[in-house]
């Protein structure tokens, strides 16, 4: 009786225990151990004709929030609110039956054309010197994608010559007439969409997507030698799909100047922890492409780097099946697309571009509905990433307790970056504290130089973690204050479930 008393209460103990004890962790930040620069093109973003992603969402004319061009003020003020450096256009799948001829000159002669990706009915009122003006509204890079599937050669070189060459060409007086001498100087230029998968239109095999790809790419720089080239890369992860980057590096490797890869998540199983580990395949898909750049560029000899561009990625499953995408994020997503960006700050050195997919409506970081537009969650850790997150990205030692989830082995609790912003002499540090019901206590410390008395700290967090925002309502935003420091050690509790971002100004 006494024994089985004791037995009870010791296992209350260890329960209680488990409840309530915080875990501990350690960070160590050292800026001299640099690993390379973020650049400011990992805060991109994506606008498809999909959905509600282009008309309805950057374009609506008969809205009153409409500009005199027909582009919606409060989307172009959350574009340059959240800080988006590089847009994509205009696909996507859709990209791949797209011929951009169908988008300029009159409106009124313009096509329709039934969208063989989506099954929307394109009127092409939206087209190259629209998406120019938007792009010059919203402050953004334009990066466009040429259609590999559909396309022809010509095609993609002529857009080229439309977009940038100086008047006295055919496709460049074309542009003057439409209303532009000025050449717009369109610097990246993607080489097909997803042409590794079978969803596609006009899909090939490896090597005949290279060959195509690689007269398209001479074309085009042949027209402007000063373009940035993206090629299709991998976005479909079957066995062997490592082979279809090793093709393509092999052949196109003296004409681009990155490789796309895509990736798209979801919880299906409702399995949080899970879910907090779908980034790891991720950050081993970047590996292993990198082995491949570098396995291309030592045979061939090349000093001219190639790089990742992340082109597409974001949380998406429950409106897979769904024609508009319009995939309604909470909490839990959040932290997903802070695991995205701490991935892609972690291997500043290789990966150049990030592209959330998309930018409104269609897996989006803002939604419009009743004519309002609202953040959905994902929109503010990729806001606190996009203002603040500049500069060197650093190795920066974590120990903290781990967990398994079904194959996702060890995985840390804690997921971290820091960067050192040599411009304002401040340390960035990006915390993702995955476990879904106990705060983190953790040490910080910084190795080299002195930091200052105070630190922002800025965090994105709900009380529930499937907590949505909606138009009346936005439970999951960025809460910011400041801290004392004293010393270059100090502590800090990562609460249950968020994404934390620290800022401190350092004297070297
Ligand atoms: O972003 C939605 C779709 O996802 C894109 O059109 C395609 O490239 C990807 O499969």
């Amino acid at each position: 009786m006494k024994n089985s008393i004791l037995s009870v209460c010791l296992l209350m103990l260890m329960v209680a225990n488990s409840m309530g004890q915080n875990l501990k962790a350690k960070i160590k930040i050292d800026i001299e151990r640099r690993i390379g620069t973020v650049d400011k093109l990992l805060y991109g973003n994506f606008t498809e004709h999909l959905g509600r992603c282009i008309y309805g969402g950057i374009y609506e004319p008969a809205s009153p929030e409409a500009n005199a061009d027909g582009f919606r003020k409060d989307v172009l003020t959350a574009t340059q609110n959240l800080g988006v450096s590089v847009v994509r256009w205009p696909g996507g799948n859709f990209v791949s039956g797209y011929h951009w001829e169908d988008g300029i000159g009159p409106k009124a002669n313009r096509p329709k054309r039934k969208d063989l990706a989506w099954g929307d009915i394109e009127s092409n009122e939206v087209g190259t010197d629209e998406f120019m003006k938007f792009a010059k509204a919203a402050g953004v890079e334009p990066y466009f994608c040429v259609n590999m599937g559909t396309g022809s050669l010509d095609e993609a070189r002529n857009w080229v010559e439309y977009c940038n060459a100086k008047p006295g060409l055919y496709y460049s007086d074309l542009r003057a007439k439409n209303g532009h001498p000025e050449p717009y100087r369109v610097k990246y230029w993607g080489l097909g969409n997803e042409m590794d998968g079978e969803w596609q239109i006009g899909h090939k095999n490896a090597e005949d997507y290279s060959k195509y790809a690689l007269e398209a790419a001479k074309m085009m720089k042949w027209s402007d030698d000063s373009i940035k080239l993206i090629a299709s890369g991998s976005s479909n992860y079957v066995r062997d799909w490592a082979e279809w980057d090793r093709t393509v590096l092999n052949s196109l490797h003296d004409y681009i100047d990155y490789i796309s890869l895509h990736h798209y998540s979801g919880n299906q199983s409702h399995d949080h922890n899970k879910f907090m580990a779908v980034t790891l395949p991720v950050e081993n898909a970047i590996r292993i492409t990198e082995g491949i750049i570098n396995e291309v560029r030592s045979k061939y000899k090349m000093k001219k780097p190639i790089y990742i561009a992340f082109d597409e990625y974001n949380v998406w499953y429950r409106a897979w099946n769904d024609q508009k995408l319009e995939e309604h994020y909470n909490m839990q997503d959040a932290l997903v697309v802070a695991l995205y960006l701490n991935v892609f700050v972690r291997n500043a050195h290789i990966v150049k571009m990030a592209n959330m997919a998309q930018l409104v409506n269609v897996i989006a970081p803002m939604m419009i509905t009743n004519g309002k537009l609202w953040m959905q969650p994902i929109y503010y850790p990729l806001q606190l990433f996009a203002q603040n997150c500049k500069g060197q990205s650093l190795q920066t030692l974590v120990q903290c307790d781990r967990y398994d989830a079904g194959d996702y082995k060890q995985v840390p609790y804690l997921d971290v970056t820091s960067v050192f912003n040599d411009a304002s002499q401040e340390i960035i540090v990006n915390v993702v504290n995955r476990h879904e019901s106990k705060a983190i206590e953790t040490t910080l410390t910084n190795q080299v130089g002195k930091l200052a008395s105070k630190a922002l700290v800025s965090e994105v967090n709900s009380s529930g973690l499937v907590d949505e925002n909606n138009e009346k309502e936005q439970k999951v935003k960025t809460t910011s204050k400041e801290m004392n420091l004293t010393g270059d050690t100090f502590s800090y509790v990562f609460s249950a479930h968020s994404f934390t971002q620290i800022r401190i100004k350092v004297k070297i």
